[in-house]
C-alpha cells in the first residue's frame, strides 16, 4: 500500500517548482465539550500522501538541488499520555512507517521550519483551511524575512502558491487501490440499505431506520459515515439535507434513505426511496419510474470523454416530458428548458465527484464543461421533489423521490459499484414482503 502514498509524492514533486516545498497540515481536533473532543477525522489531502491518522502533524515535500525529500513533524511519542489516549506514532516509527527523510517533533516547528524553508523560491500552501496553521507559516515567513534583513545566509521564499489545484486534479483520478475501497464501501452501504428497507414498516420511528442502518455499518469495520445519515418519510423526503429523523412513519407514505458508510476512509453516497408500508400507490409509482428512467439514461450516457453538459440536457429533457405527459407541467420542451422550470423539482445536480470526501475533489468543477475521464468517479443522483402546492394534482403533492448509485468511469463506459443494490419498484416491494 505504501507505493501508492510514494506515488503520489513523486507525481506531485514532477509538478513543483525547483527549489520550491510543499506543507500540508494533518486535520485539527475540534472540540466537543470542555475537555472532549468530536471523533477525530484526519485532513483527506493529508491522508492522500501519508496514510497517516494522527492529529498535530505537518507533511512536508521539498524540492531542492534536484533532490527530492519528505518530512513529518508529528506528535512525539506517547505526549498525548497513553494511560488515557492510547499510543502514537513518535519520531522512530514514523521514519519508518511514513517513509519520510526525516521526523521532528511537533512542538520543533517553531525552531526547524523556517531553516527547512530558508533559500527555496515557491512555497505551496493552502491559505485559509485553518487559522492557527496559517499563523504558524505567515509567522514562519516573517521571522525567515526578519532575519534575512540582518544576515545573508536567510532568505525568504518570495512566492506562495496554492497546492489544491495540482492535488485536487490528481486526486481526481483513482487508482486500482482507492476503486476498491469505494466498491468496499459500496458493498457495505448495500448491505445496509438492504438491512433498513426490510426493517422499515408504519408506525415506527425514522431513527429506527437510521439505527439499522448505521449497525450495520458498525459491524463491518466503517466507524464512520461519508455524511450526516438522511431518512425522509412523508413531506421530509422532499428536503434535501434532511437529518433529524426523528418522525414516526405512516402507511401511504414513502421514505427516502440516504446513506453511506466510509471504508478506509472512501465514501459512498447511496439513495433508494421506498413505500412505507412496502406498496408504492400508483402516484408515488408514476413518479418513480420517471426518476428511474432518468437515472438508466443517465447511467448509459456516462463515459469517457463526453462533457456533463451533454448528459445533463439530455437527463433534464426527458424529465421536461415526463412531467408533461403526466399534466404537471405545460409549454414546449424547448420553452421548459430555457426558463429552467425543471428546478421547481429537481434543484440539485445529477452528479458529484466521490473519494475521500463525499463531495470529493471541490476544487475541480463537476459542471456541465467536464469532460469525463476513465477513474473518475462519482455518484449519479436524479430526483424529483413535488412542492405542495395548489397548482399541483392533490395526490402528487409532497412525493419526494431520489435514486442514487455510484459509479467509476472506464475506458468503455462506467460500472456501477451499486449494481447489486435493489431499485426497480417491483424489486423493493417483493424484498419488503420478505421475513427480516
Ligand atoms: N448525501 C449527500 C449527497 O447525496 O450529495
Ligand atoms: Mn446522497
Ligand atoms: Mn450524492
Amino acid at each position: 500500500m505504501y507505493q501508492e502514498y510514494l506515488n503520489r509524492r513523486k507525481k506531485l514533486f514532477a509538478q513543483m517548482a525547483p527549489e520550491s516545498a510543499t506543507l500540508i497540515f494533518a486535520a485539527a481536533e475540534n472540540n466537543k465539550n470542555f475537555d472532549y473532543n468530536f471523533q477525530y477525522r484526519q485532513d483527506k489531502n493529508f491522508f492522500y500522501f501519508t496514510g497517516f491518522n494522527e492529529p498535530q502533524a505537518l507533511f512536508i515535500l521539498i524540492k531542492r538541488h534536484n533532490n527530492n525529500q519528505c518530512i513529518i513533524f508529528n506528535q512525539k511519542k506517547n505526549t498525548n499520555n497513553k494511560q488515557w489516549f492510547g499510543s502514537n506514532l513518535g519520531q522512530k516509527s514514523a521514519l519508518k512507517k511514513l517513509y519520510v527523510n526525516y521526523s521532528y517533533t511537533w512542538n520543533d516547528i517553531e525552531n526547524r521550519l523556517y531553516l527547512i524553508l530558508n533559500y527555496l523560491h515557491v512555497v505551496y500552501y493552502a491559505i485559509g483551511l485553518n487559522e492557527k496553521y496559517d499563523k504558524i507559516f505567515f509567522l514562519t515567513l516573517e521571522k525567515l524575512r526578519l532575519k534575512s534583513k540582518k544576515n545573508k545566509k536567510f532568505c525568504a521564499p518570495k512566492r506562495i502558491l496554492d497546492w489544491r489545484l495540482f492535488v485536487y486534479k490528481m486526486r481526481l483520478i483513482k487508482s486500482k487501490q482507492e476503486i476498491y475501497f469505494i466498491q468496499k464501501a459500496c458493498d457495505i452501504s448495500i448491505l445496509a440499505h438492504i438491512r433498513a428497507i426490510k426493517f422499515c414498516q408504519p408506525k415506527r420511528y425514522e431513527y429506527e431506520l437510521v439505527a439499522e442502518i448505521h449497525h450495520e455499518f458498525l459491524r463491518n469495520g466503517c466507524l464512520t459515515n461519508s455524511y450526516n445519515t438522511i431518512v425522509g418519510s412523508g413531506e421530509n423526503s422532499c428536503i434535501l439535507h434532511y437529518t433529524k429523523n426523528n418522525k414516526k412513519m405512516k402507511n401511504g407514505e414513502l421514505v427516502l434513505i440516504d446513506a453511506g458508510c466510509e471504508y478506509c476512509n472512501y465514501t459512498s453516497d447511496i439513495t433508494r426511496t421506498i413505500p412505507v408500508n412496502g406498496i408504492f400507490l400508483k402516484e408515488q409509482r408514476i413518479i418513480y419510474h420517471i426518476v428511474l428512467d432518468m437515472l438508466n439514461l443517465a447511467l448509459k450516457l456516462f463515459k469517457p470523454n463526453i462533457k456533463i453538459k451533454i448528459i445533463n440536457i439530455q437527463v433534464i429533457q426527458l424529465l421536461l416530458s415526463k412531467l408533461k405527459s403526466i399534466g404537471l407541467i405545460n409549454g414546449t420542451i424547448n420553452q421548459l428548458m430555457h426558463t429552467k422550470i425543471y428546478k421547481k423539482f429537481f434543484m440539485h445536480r445529477l452528479c458529484h465527484w466521490i473519494g475521500l470526501s463525499v463531495h470529493d475533489c471541490e476544487y475541480m468543477p463537476c459542471n456541465d464543461n467536464t469532460i469525463l475521464k476513465p477513474g473518475m468517479t462519482l455518484a449519479v443522483e436524479p430526483g424529483i421533489y413535488i412542492p405542495k402546492n395548489n397548482n399541483i394534482p392533490f395526490l402528487y403533492r409532497g412525493i419526494g423521490i431520489r435514486i442514487e448509485e455510484n459509479i467509476v468511469i472506464t475506458s468503455k463506459g462506467n460500472k456501477i459499484f451499486t449494481q447489486n443494490l435493489i431499485k426497480t419498484p417491483n424489486e423493493i416491494e417483493k424484498l419488503m414482503r420478505k421475513p427480516i
